[in-house]
């Protein structure tokens, strides 16, 4: 996704450093070049073998250590994209501010003329400082503000690094990377809830978390973004709430004719109870009780059957024979493509945080992607299915 930009990455000395070391694996995975520059003090939080490492590059830190004739600042400058200042301290902000280049990384800061992103982080009494606020003001760039928290110094208040994936999506927003651009993409999420009277359901152990890391990746890449979803979701893309498997259907067929993408990440009951109880079922005295139930529609098919510019993609969760069982899925949907997952792990599938899949195509071909989190795995698959077009 950011093939082929530079960022170059300004560290400073404060205790929030350490967490930059997951931004740039962030960068790293999706193929960005990173540069690394440290003030001396943030070296006193991380160390320049574990940021060497990570950014496979150098880190540069002091000014005067010039390997060629090529002044260092002006050098990083004019070779990188974007530079993002995380996490900047009062100090080197105040210098920024106000000119001061008495380090690489201020002299740096001088010198760039393209996009800037900052993201603070300090004490809440040196944060509300009316001095560090004003020279905040005098800045132009983006200011990804702090948030309110228990800080390492003990107080609660404003001072604390903002997360670090709002870093990573604004830098890929500022490098404009937009290739979804005019697509519409509708994706589900979560696991359907069948009703058995007012009290009790059937459903099942889907968070939609790979659902709502499907919807970021495409907002990211700039589509137009529906998510239908079961969970209570706060994004800024457009959110269909619904219950059952029928609520689901009704959604996805709504959305289904203006879309250029459906990915059916939802776990959907296949079958619902004959007939929700209007009240509460009582405990009777039999040992046992049934429970009719009945087939739900198949929305995947049904919508694959219809489909004419659209790209209809499946999920597939199996615990047992994941090839085999994700190969006959696939036929039998119609699906372009089925994204088959093992739901019998613990450490991917349902609920986790990761997830390890192999992608079918209609056409008989299979990719599988190592396990990674949800949004890596993602935007690998907007790049088997976009980088195809
Ligand atoms: O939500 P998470 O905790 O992040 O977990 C992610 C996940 C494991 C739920 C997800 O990666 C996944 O595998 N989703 C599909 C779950 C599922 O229902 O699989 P299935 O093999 O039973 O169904 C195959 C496909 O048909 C799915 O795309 C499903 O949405 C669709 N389907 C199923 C039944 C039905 N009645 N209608 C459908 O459209």
């Amino acid at each position: 996704m950011l093939s082929g930009k530079t960022i170059l990455l300004g560290i400073t000395g404060g205790i929030a450093s350490y967490k930059i070391c997951e931004l740039i694996r962030m960068y790293k995975r999706a193929n960005a070049d990173v540069q690394v520059v440290c003030t001396p003090n943030a070296l006193n939080f991380v160390t320049k073998l574990t940021l060497q490492t990570l950014s496979k590059n150098n880190v540069a830190v002091e000014e005067f250590d010039i390997k060629n004739y090529n002044p260092e600042h002006i050098s990083f400058a004019d070779k990188a994209d974007i530079m993002v200042i995380a996490p900047a301290t009062a100090n080197t902000i105040s210098k920024i501010a106000t000119g001061v280049a008495d380090n690489l990384l201020t002299s740096i800061a001088c010198a760039f003329t393209k996009p800037v992103i900052i993201a603070p982080a300090m004490n809440c009494n040196m944060w509300e400082n009316p001095i560090i606020q004003e020279n905040l003001r005098k800045l132009s760039y983006t200011i990804l503000e702090p948030e309110s928290g228990y800080l390492a110094c003990g107080y609660l208040g404003k001072g604390r690094l903002c997360k670090i994936d709002k870093i990573f999506d604004k830098t890929v927003e500022l490098l404009n990377y937009k290739p979804l651009t005019g697509k519409k993409i509708v994706i589900t999420s979560g696991g359907t809830i069948e009703d058995i009277d007012p009290v009790r359901y059937i459903s099942n152990y889907s968070s939609g978390k790979m659902g709502v890391a499907l919807a970021d990746v495409a907002k990211n890449l700039g589509a137009d973004v529906t998510l239908i979803t079961t969970k209570d979701v706060s994004k800024k893309y457009n959110i269909v709430k619904v219950k059952s498997a029928l609520d689901m259907k009704s959604a996805v067929e709504k959305e289904f004719c203006n879309a250029d993408c459906v990915i059916m990440a939802a776990a959907v009951a296949d079958y619902r109870v004959k007939e929700t109880a209007p009240q509460k079922m009582k405990k009777t005295d039999d040992d046992e009780i049934n429970l009719t139930l009945v087939k739900n529609p198949d929305i995947l098919k049904e919508i694959s059957a219809k489909k004419e510019k659209q790209i209809v993609v499946g999920f597939c969760a199996e615990s047992e024979n994941l090839i085999e069982h994700a190969k006959e899925k696939i036929a039998k949907k119609g699906c372009d493509y089925l994204i088959a997952n093992d739901i019998s792990r613990k450490d991917i599938g349902f609920s986790s945080d990761y997830n390890e899949v192999t992608i079918l195509d209609k056409n008989g071909g299979m990719k599988k992607l190592e396990r990674a989190d949800k949004m890596t795995i993602a935007y690998k698959i907007f790049e088997e299915i976009y980088g195809k077009e």
